[in-house]
């Protein structure tokens, strides 16, 4: 085992770039938002000054309406598609437009935490608790519902960039009247394993929409083409307000503690209007049509991550059992007995660990150990078959798009750390 914690301590080093790290070098040479919550978990094993100033710098990107972006341009690259210049989004540091899951609020409770007795690193995690509470009420305030649930309005701020919960609605996304472009990701990776073309013209189609709108994230909220409430996107934000609220009330800031778990709440509530029953799963909601998406993705296992009734949470573990006889290893993105499933290509049946993470830690907190332990030991499997991939297929365990992958690093020194 000492032999791939000192690997994955290697790759955090090489992605390294001083006050933030990189996904992976060549494929993404900025710092993602997600991503860097994930590679603070994994700082927090081997320097916790160093994972709170991955966090620091994330949210001194934040926007002045409390949005965090997913992309942080920290530096000109040629070499990723679309860059800042199509973005244009006039920040001073260049960002992206749109946010990501909010896995910041998560990781700083487990660096409270591990940080206990030091005074001036509790002083840091201080600083950032009003911040990302910001960004959590952004997102009940410009993309919430009676219901307490959050839409994304693009499928790259799901992170699952081209999973089949969004096909049908993706397909009312013109692909017409896009500015030509020339994609960059397929010379760094392999095009089977990625998104296709015609997924391209549509997220582009999208950012220019928004483009048009100034970057007004009011307006964006209302006039995206695309708008859809994933269960897994809405429980990252509810387990990130729960842990915030530790966080707040561990270091005295009694007002935030109270109003991040009455968000939480209501986010809990929330989602049991997406729950279907004869799946044993939560799905997607169209917020567009009113339609629940018929689509067994990996998103609507995610919440089994925070607070769900026992009995739902029983049921999602009995989901995965079944999911164990499609795939050889756990817990492929989508399932493989849906006729749109791809078994290599990117979020449409992959496996990936930052997922594979959270719900392993949920089943966990249910009292789903052995469920869990399950879960963990494919994931260690595939690193030590396979190495520190991007993502991996279930069947065999392909290693897919880049390679010494911060957050596969950070989940290994993760699932380490605890054996
Ligand atoms: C891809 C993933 C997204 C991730 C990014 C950087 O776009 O789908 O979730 O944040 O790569 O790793």
């Amino acid at each position: 085992m000492e032999k791939y914690r000192e690997q994955a301590r290697n790759i955090l080093a090489a992605n390294d770039r001083g006050h933030y790290t990189i996904p992976t070098s060549g494929l993404y040479p900025f710092q993602w938002n997600w991503d860097s919550a994930f590679a603070a978990l994994g700082f927090s094993h081997v320097d916790l000054d160093r994972a709170l100033v991955e966090l620091e710098t994330l949210m001194a990107n934040q926007w002045p309406d409390g949005m965090v972006p997913h992309i942080i341009f920290h530096e000109h690259d040629e070499g990723y598609f679309p860059n800042a210049d199509v973005w244009l989004t006039l920040r001073p540091t260049p960002t992206s437009g749109i946010t990501q899951p909010a896995v910041a609020g998560f990781a700083l409770w487990q660096i409270v935490q591990r940080a206990a007795g030091q005074p001036n690193l509790l002083d840091r995690c201080k600083a950032l608790i009003e911040p990302i509470h910001r960004w959590h009420q952004w997102f009940y305030r410009i993309r919430g519902d009676q219901d307490g649930l959050v839409a994304i309005v693009h499928p790259w701020e799901s992170g699952r960039d081209n999973s089949i919960d969004w096909d049908e609605a993706f397909e009312r996304v013109p692909t017409e009247g896009v500015s030509e472009f020339k994609r960059r990701d397929t010379s760094h990776a392999n095009p089977e394993h990625r998104p296709t073309d015609e997924q391209y013209k549509r997220y582009i189609w999208l950012v220019e929409q928004f483009r048009g709108l100034d970057w007004d994230n009011a307006a964006i909220a209302q006039q995206s083409k695309f708008q859809v409430v994933d269960p897994g996107f809405n429980a990252i934000l509810i387990r990130a307000c729960t842990d915030l609220a530790q966080c707040a009330e561990s270091l005295g800031m009694e007002p935030i503690a109270q109003e991040s778990r009455a968000l939480a709440e209501l986010g809990i509530n929330g989602l049991d209007k997406l729950w279907a029953d004869e799946l044993d799963q939560y799905l997607c909601l169209d917020r567009l049509t009113g339609d629940l998406v018929m689509s067994e993705s990996v998103g609507g296992l995610l919440p089994v991550f925070v607070g769900i009734d026992t009995e739902k949470a029983e049921r999602i573990a009995e989901r995965i059992q079944r999911l164990k006889r499609e795939a050889n290893y756990l817990v492929p993105s989508h399932s493989l007995a849906d006729s749109r499933s791809e078994e290599l290509r990117y979020w449409r049946a992959p496996i990936w660990l930052i997922v594979n993470y959270m719900i392993a830690r949920g089943l966990r907190e249910h009292g789903f150990s052995e469920q869990a332990e399950e879960i963990d030991n494919d994931s260690l499997t595939l690193i030590k078959e396979s190495g520190f991939a991007e993502y991996y297929s279930p069947i065999d365990a392909t290693p897919c798009g880049g390679d010494t992958f911060t957050w596969t690093a950070a989940i290994v020194l993760e699932l380490l750390a605890h054996r």
